[in-house]
């Protein structure tokens, strides 16, 4: 048997185009891991991929809380590319066994959105 949990979520993107300022460096640092930073880094414009990297990791912690499953924060949720730009989710945890991520980001000039779902085998 399975168990479904969806979490959605949009951020602003004007939040995030201060990345460059070294007050911002903490956020960064305590927020996305080093392959995420890297990814969004070398964009010519980082502020759309680090607000939707930031919306999909509220939108799986969405989820996972839809699946009871709590105390997963930020740095462990992974939102990485594959080959074709399609991306995915890796979770550092042992919380998350058994638990299938799937994610879609988008953007625009203002806004970042993601949606997720979780495919719980129970
Ligand atoms: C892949 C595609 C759907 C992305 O659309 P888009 O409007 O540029 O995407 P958005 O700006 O809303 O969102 C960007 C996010 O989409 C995701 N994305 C990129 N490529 C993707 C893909 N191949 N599949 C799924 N998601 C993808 C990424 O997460 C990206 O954000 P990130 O770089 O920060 O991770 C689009 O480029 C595309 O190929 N459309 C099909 C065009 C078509 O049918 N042409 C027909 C020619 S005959």
């Amino acid at each position: 048997m399975q168990n479904i949990g969806i979490g959605t979520d949009i951020v602003e993107i004007k939040r995030f185009e201060n990345f460059g300022d070294p007050q911002f460096t903490p956020f960064l640092t305590r927020n996305y891991t080093q392959k995420e930073r890297d990814y969004c880094l070398s964009k010519d414009a980082p502020a759309p991929h680090l607000a939707a990297r930031f919306a999909g990791k509220e939108a799986v912690i969405k989820a996972l809380y839809s699946l009871h499953i709590t105390h997963i924060f930020y740095p462990a949720i992974e939102i990485l590319n594959d080959d074709r730009g399609v991306p995915y989710v890796r979770i550092n945890t042992d919380q998350a066994e058994k638990i299938s991520i799937k994610i879609s980001l988008s953007h625009n000039s203002d806004m970042a959105l993601a949606f997720c779902i979780i495919i719980q085998e129970i």
